[in-house]
């Protein structure tokens, strides 16, 4: 498939559909939205990891009897936010199992008299032995989920690995670590819940995927799924913090109002959000790699682990992810990955843009700079003898069918870059020994889009569109927008594919009173899998007119108002459906772990210059190269903005992000000790992308959101360690860590 020469809409750079509402404050954010006599709603969390709950106490001074008190006795149905599994409690019952868990819920009118309130309650408790390591985890210190801390482990097996590195002429090690990261999106958690017995459950919130939230609220309250009702608010930003927590949030809000009958708004604060949220799960990866002397692969062996918190979550599949992107856009005939997610007593670990990749993906990338300089080449060296190409299988065993060319998106990387002569000119320079040192150093990378395996056959999404008299067009989906653009590249295909104007097309706001089940806005899926659906509904009604005669191929713009009207008049509405169907040779094996993880993959080589002071360790991203092919570029100006924003996203979780622990409660949860990235901390990204058409993508594209996480720390700290000198094996590399190694190195 070529690129349309005629296409009007892909590939340009339309406005974001609405940017208009969100510049001009007119859109409405979850906290902009009052019910009359509404309460306000907040909550008691726990103050220990681990312990059963003895009495709680509300203390002197407070009008109790004005408030709405939720306990985990209220709870009509199931006490369980019904995710993967049903291991986590809405509100904790007779024990907590981590810091800041939710155990009472107050309601009030006055938010200062609640949190007031919220101070007066007292929770007692018997404390229990706590862990909060991987190591503790795996070494079963202490066993706090199911019969041994595990909730998911994965083996992936392509060849023999074991007896192919018997015969290996060089073997490297490593050990890396990742920190977790909060997603630190603009607009903190918020939710409106309204609930009678008479007419079942409504929330309005911020949030991800409607029915994550739907299936959640289903097991709290006991309704049938026609009794509750989620409609998503404008949403300032995801991330993936939005996949889990708002259904625990809507659970809360929906008990005080069924308790309360009145409407109920909880809105966290930041340091709340930060305290009590899902986080990127840490990690710890171990490689063992086999080569030949000149550099080939000849075996690898990961063992990769996660850290998933209290209650499993999402852990699988960002396990799962992990585990997949964990050998990279390599071949090597031999490979074992081994991995696992375990509980720890810390709140629950959850989705990250990346889901487990950027994790995995920095130890790799690390290690491959690493294995280079052992066996005595270029890193550039290594992967180029190294790199995957079409017909050649990965190692879950998925023969990659894209026209993939690493070599030559390296190649772009390096020359927009300068990365050889700046190679050569830092090195020179840093041997003087000034007190900034530079580095270059990239990382190179594969990120596949989509659920992984059979996700989306399981699945099974749906899409809806619908025309009106007046030649206006719905899309019905449950994807959201949360700033990456659904609504404009929806927009795009619908218009693009029924020859119609851009401002023709609405999206309705996804509520699953009135939406189909599109999936889950997560995965990078969006565009690919829910984009293609709206491809489809488009071209069914299209044809749905062509049929009736109504329109000739190669119609005009003008003439699609006037055949909807006829249509209309005539026969009735004018709908349309698409549903997901797998395609057939797609095959994925769920017990081996082998097969064809995702449909299509995004390829991508990163280059990141930096400057190190040496008198303060501080570490500056100085200039920012990201080369990707990802398929047709629908709207250049949004993928670029998923690239800068990812990268920036990235440049926090190498350098700055730095959670700190005790006793598994976070003691940074202010933006002003947590520190992420500002506008002076970003360097000018480039972002250029290869476009290879992807034949089953809508319009030819791919995924993109996530990708641009995993690159991006391992491309820095192979830059800090061309600088320094300094073997990386853990980020963040924050000014304080570093300096402690540079003293230990000039020691
Ligand atoms: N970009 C913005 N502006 N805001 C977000 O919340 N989430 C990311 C990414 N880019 C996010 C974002 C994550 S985690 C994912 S999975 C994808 O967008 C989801 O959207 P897509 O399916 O449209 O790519
Ligand atoms: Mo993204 S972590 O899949 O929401």
């Amino acid at each position: 498939m070529t690129k349309p020469t005629t296409s009007r809409l892909i590939g340009k750079p339309v406005q974001r559909k609405e940017g208009r509402e969100k510049v001009t404050g007119a859109a409405r954010y979850v906290d902009d939205i009052t019910f009359p006599d509404m309460l306000h709603g907040t909550t008691v969390r726990s103050a220990v990891a681990r312990g059963r709950i003895l009495r709680i106490h509300f203390g002197d001074g407070i009008p109790w009897d004005e408030f709405t008190i939720v306990t985990a006795k209220d709870i009509p149905a199931k006490n369980c936010v019904a995710l993967l599994i049903e291991d986590q409690p809405c509100l904790a019952d007779g024990v907590v199992n981590h810091p800041e868990e939710a155990v009472v819920l107050l309601a009030h009118r006055d938010k200062y008299l609640l949190e007031e309130a919220r101070r007066a309650v007292r929770v007692e408790y018997e404390p229990l032995p706590a862990i909060f390591t991987i190591e503790d985890s795996l070494a079963k210190k202490e066993i706090i989920w199911g019969a041994d801390n595990i909730f998911k482990s994965f083996l992936v097996e392509k060849g023999d690995a074991d007896a192919a590195m018997a015969t290996a002429e060089i073997i490297v090690e490593g050990e890396y670590e990742t920190g977790a990261q909060e997603q630190l999106y603009i607009e903190p958690q918020g939710m409106i819940a309204r609930a009678s017995a008479a007419e079942g459950v409504t929330v309005w919130g911020s949030l991800q995927c409607p029915y994550y939230v739907h299936k959640a609220l289903k097991g709290i309250f006991g309704e049938p799924p026609e009794r509750i009702r989620v409609v998503q608010t404008e949403t300032g930003g995801g991330f993936g913090g939005k996949e889990e927590y708002p259904s625990m949030l809507a659970g809360h809000a929906a008990l005080l109002a069924l308790k309360s009958g009145k409407a109920v708004k909880m809105i966290y604060d930041r340091a709340e959000d930060m305290a009590a949220t899902t986080k990127r799960h840490p990690s710890r990866t171990r490689h063992r790699t086999g080569l030949t002397r000149d550099g080939k692969l000849v075996a690898m062996d990961i063992d990769f682990t996660i850290d998933g918190g209290a209650y499993e979550t999402l852990s699988p599949v960002v396990l799962s992810r992990g585990t997949i992107h964990a050998a990279g856009p390599y071949l090597c005939p031999h490979v074992r990955v081994r991995s696992r997610a375990v509980a720890t007593n810390m709140p629950p670990h959850g989705a990250f843009r990346g889901f487990g990749a950027p994790q995995s993906v920095f130890a790799l990338e690390r290690h491959m700079d690493r294995v280079a300089d052992a066996i005595g080449i270029t890193p550039e060296e290594l992967r180029r003898r190294n790199f995957i190409h079409q017909g050649e299988t990965l190692a879950v065993s998925q023969v990659v069918r894209e026209k993939v060319d690493m070599d030559k998106l390296m190649t772009r990387a390096f020359e927009l870059s300068d990365y050889h002569a700046k190679r050569a000119r830092f090195c020179a320079e840093n041997a003087r020994g000034g007190a900034i040192q530079r580095g270059i150093g990239f990382a190179a990378f594969l990120h596949g889009a989509g659920f992984t395996g059979s996700g989306e056959e399981y699945l099974a999404s749906e899409a809806a569109m619908e025309a009106t008299a007046e030649g206006r067009v719905r899309v019905f989906a449950g994807s959201t927008e949360m700033g990456q653009g659904t609504n404009t590249i929806f927009t795009q295909i619908a218009a693009e594919t029924l020859g119609i104007d851009a401002d023709h097309i609405e999206i309705v706001q996804p509520d699953t009173a009135h939406v189909p089940n599109s999936g889950p806005t997560v995965a990078s899926r969006t565009t690919m899998i829910v984009g293609k659906l709206v491809e489809t509904a488009a071209k069914s009604i299209q044809q749905t007119l062509i049929d009736n005669r109504l329109l000739a191929p190669g119609y005009r713009a003008a003439e699609f108002a006037p055949a909807c009207a006829r249509y209309i008049a005539e026969c009735g509405p004018l709908k349309s459906f698409a549903k997901y169907r797998q395609p057939q040779d797609l095959h994925w094996d769920d017990e081996k772990y082998q097969g064809d993880a995702y449909g299509a993959y995004g390829w991508a080589v990163y280059v990141a210059e930096v400057s190190v002071d040496v008198r303060t360790a501080e570490t500056r991203v100085e200039d920012f190269v990201a080369v990707q092919e990802v398929g047709t570029v629908i709207n250049p100006v949004l993928a670029a903005g998923q690239v800068e924003g990812g990268v920036a996203q990235g440049i926090g979780f190498a350098l700055y992000e730095n959670i700190v622990w005790r006793e598994g409660r976070m003691i940074n949860g202010q933006m002003t000790n947590y520190i992420m990235p500002t506008s002076m901390d970003v360097p000018p990204i480039r972002v250029c992308f290869e476009e290879v058409p992807y034949e089953r993508g809508p319009a030819g594209a791919k995924g993109i959101g996530e990708l641009p996480l995993d690159g991006t720390a391992p491309a820095i700290a192979n830059a800090l360690a061309h600088a320094t000198g300094i073997d990386i094996r853990r980020i963040p590399v924050t000014p304080e860590v570093l300096a402690e190694m540079l003293e230990a190195v000039h020691a």
